[in-house]
């Protein structure tokens, strides 16, 4: 996949897909808690995120210099309203694999974007030789498993009561992979 790239939403807009740089670190430093208050899927319960625009500008440095690493954001109208990522890691036992994440703004959920990012990281992890890409995900987020399947991720497992939600109960979450190559060989 080569970026940047661009297509039109359903809606007729178009938007366009890609690499981030470091100057986009104070829209992510508001798109990220924003995106934590929408869902109840992420990682951080909301007001969490505390990075400040710096820390986020070198986080992104990290991963702009990281050849394990593919951070990508759409932009519609000049604005990022998602973003998705894959990393994986330093440890030479693990580099085989990237661990995915995608986040669209709840005004845009719906229209592709998730397919798209989803699309696009997937087929970096493909050219760049993965033997797997891995995500969790929580047990209800049917929207994302829905968008996972598609694209070949299967479940590998469920972590038990995994998750703190909103609502004070335990969440399931589902590990998931798509693997590129059979996992014996
Ligand atoms: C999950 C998320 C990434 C999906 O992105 P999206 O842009 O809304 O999804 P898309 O419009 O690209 O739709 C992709 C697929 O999702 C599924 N989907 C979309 N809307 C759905 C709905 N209302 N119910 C169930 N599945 C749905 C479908 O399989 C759809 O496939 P299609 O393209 O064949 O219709 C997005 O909703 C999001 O960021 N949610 C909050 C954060 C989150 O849950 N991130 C993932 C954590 S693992």
């Amino acid at each position: 996949m080569a970026f940047p790239f661009s297509y039109r939403l359903s809606d007729g807009r178009c938007c366009t897909i890609r690499i981030v740089t470091e100057e986009d670190a104070a829209e992510l430093c508001a798109l990220v808690p924003r995106a934590d208050i929408e869902s109840d899927f992420l990682n951080r319960l909301p007001g969490e995120f505390d990075m400040t625009v710096q820390q986020e500008r070198e986080f992104l440095r990290d991963r702009l210099a990281d050849p394990g690493a593919l951070q990508i954001v759409a932009e519609v109208e000049g604005k990022i309203v998602a973003t998705a990522g894959a990393s994986s890691g330093k440890l030479q036992r693990y580099v085989h694999q990237a661990e995915l994440g995608v986040t669209v703004l709840k005004d845009y959920w719906g229209c592709g974007l998730g397919r798209r990012l989803t699309e696009s990281i997937v087929d970096w992890g493909r050219a760049k030789g993965l033997r797997k890409m891995t995500l969790h995900v929580f047990v209800d987020n049917e929207r994302a498993i829905s968008l996972y399947l598609s694209f070949g991720f299967v479940e590998e497992g469920r972590l038990k009561g995994d998750g703190l939600r909103r609502d004070g109960s335990y969440s399931d979450t589902i590990l998931m992979a798509k693997h590129y190559v059979e996992p014996d060989s």
